[in-house]
């Protein structure tokens, strides 16, 4: 309760300083980020594309659409000779119809792979199979898709390198080869490095920074380091000058900087409280995202609470999402548009 007057009584005394001019009611929080050079995004699965009011919420709110699942191993590579492109085609094929941006996720990683890639396989027919496999996906949306997470959480909680298929299969080199063969594929695209857990510091965002420098001082094409944030009200999500010190350490490497998953999951059922905690806990994100020139993209893992992995992985968790259960948009949402109309940043 108390948070919740507090989150108010801050509210009004920022209205009250930016002079109580308040945004036109029919602005889109995307368009108020617009105003200030960042895109807002999400992510989807191909079933948004069909029709109906999700579809509708999507192609109005977002920049940029992310495939939560459809350019995973397991679906889009499920035997070692067939590919599935369905549901990536699908997506990106609405995302042109719609003017959006399109985040390829992701090309390397130690989950949802099929059973057939295994580390016995070998370094070199390991490495064969990368290869095939980025450049065809990396080769088949070339120029369609703007930005790719190609190595997505190769270090653990506590800074090592992460045991995966791949590090045990090829080595440690599996992470430079990943990312020279989607340069190879696309030079156009962008090409990051994405991870969980690494905006408040600590081991392992150190762990990730270093690897980071070492591939810049070696010319691996690493372009930019994506931020998922999945926070819990009120726990997970840090001070906003706190998050803009670990950006810009990683900016000072040359990396582009995008928030790339972003929720807030509540211990449900969720209270007026909570989500005015949770509002904040965006606001944070968004103001330090305005406050670092070289992030420019926000993307939210999903959209609405109806529809959204927390409930699926963390039974007893959830309402982490810009929209309600009925696509109504929350206070999260309100929050965002008064955050990119005031340009509200630090200093
Ligand atoms: O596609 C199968 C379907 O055929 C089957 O009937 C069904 C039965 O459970 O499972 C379906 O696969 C599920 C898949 O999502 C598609 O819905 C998997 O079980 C489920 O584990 C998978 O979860 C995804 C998870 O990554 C996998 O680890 C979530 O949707 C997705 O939101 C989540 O996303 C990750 C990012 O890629 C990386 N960062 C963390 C983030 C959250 O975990």
């Amino acid at each position: 309760m108390w948070r919740g007057v507090s989150s108010i009584v801050l509210l009004t005394a920022v209205v009250g300083l930016a002079g109580c001019e308040l945004p036109p009611d029919d602005a889109l929080a995307r368009e108020l980020a617009a105003s200030r050079g960042r895109s807002l995004g999400t992510a989807i699965e191909a079933y948004h594309t069909t029709g109906g009011p999700d579809t509708d919420l999507v192609a109005r709110e977002f920049d940029v659409v992310t495939p939560e699942n459809a350019m995973k191993w397991a679906v889009i590579h499920p035997q070692r000779d067939v590919y599935d492109f369905t549901d990536a085609d699908t997506i990106v094929d609405f995302a042109e119809t719609n003017g959006q941006r399109v985040r390829g996720h992701t090309l390397v990683w130690h989950s949802q792979n099929p059973s057939w890639l295994r580390a016995d396989l070998g370094r070199a027919e390991l490495l064969d199979i990368l290869r095939e496999h980025v450049t065809t996906l990396v080769g088949r949306y070339r120029g369609r898709v703007e930005a790719w997470d190609v190595v997505n959480e190769a270090i653990d909680d506590t800074g090592q390198l992460r045991n995966t298929v791949w590090l045990e299969g090829i080595g440690t080199d599996y992470i430079e080869w990943a990312f020279r063969f989607a340069r190879e594929a696309d030079p156009t695209a962008r090409l990051f490095y994405n991870d969980y857990l690494i905006e408040r510091g600590g081991p392992k965002a150190d762990a990730v920074h270093a690897l980071l420098a070492d591939l810049r001082s070696r010319d691996v094409p690493v372009d930019g380091i994506g931020y998922q944030m999945h926070a819990l009200v009120p726990a997970l999500m840090p001070a906003t000058k706190d998050i803009v010190t670990e950006f810009e350490r990683f900016t000072a490497l040359g990396l582009d900087i995008e928030i790339t998953e972003l929720d807030v999951a509540i211990i449900l059922p969720s209270d007026e409280s909570e989500l005015l905690d949770q509002a904040d806990a965006y606001a944070r994100a968004a103001m330090a995202c305005l406050s670092v020139d070289r992030c420019r993209t926000i993307v939210t893992w999903g959209f609405t609470d109806a529809d959204s992995w927390i409930d699926a992985h963390f039974p007893g968790f959830g309402d982490g999402l810009l929209f309600d259960r009925n696509r109504q948009p929350k206070v999260a949402y309100l929050r965002w548009r008064l955050v990119f109309w005031w340009n509200l940043h630090l200093e």
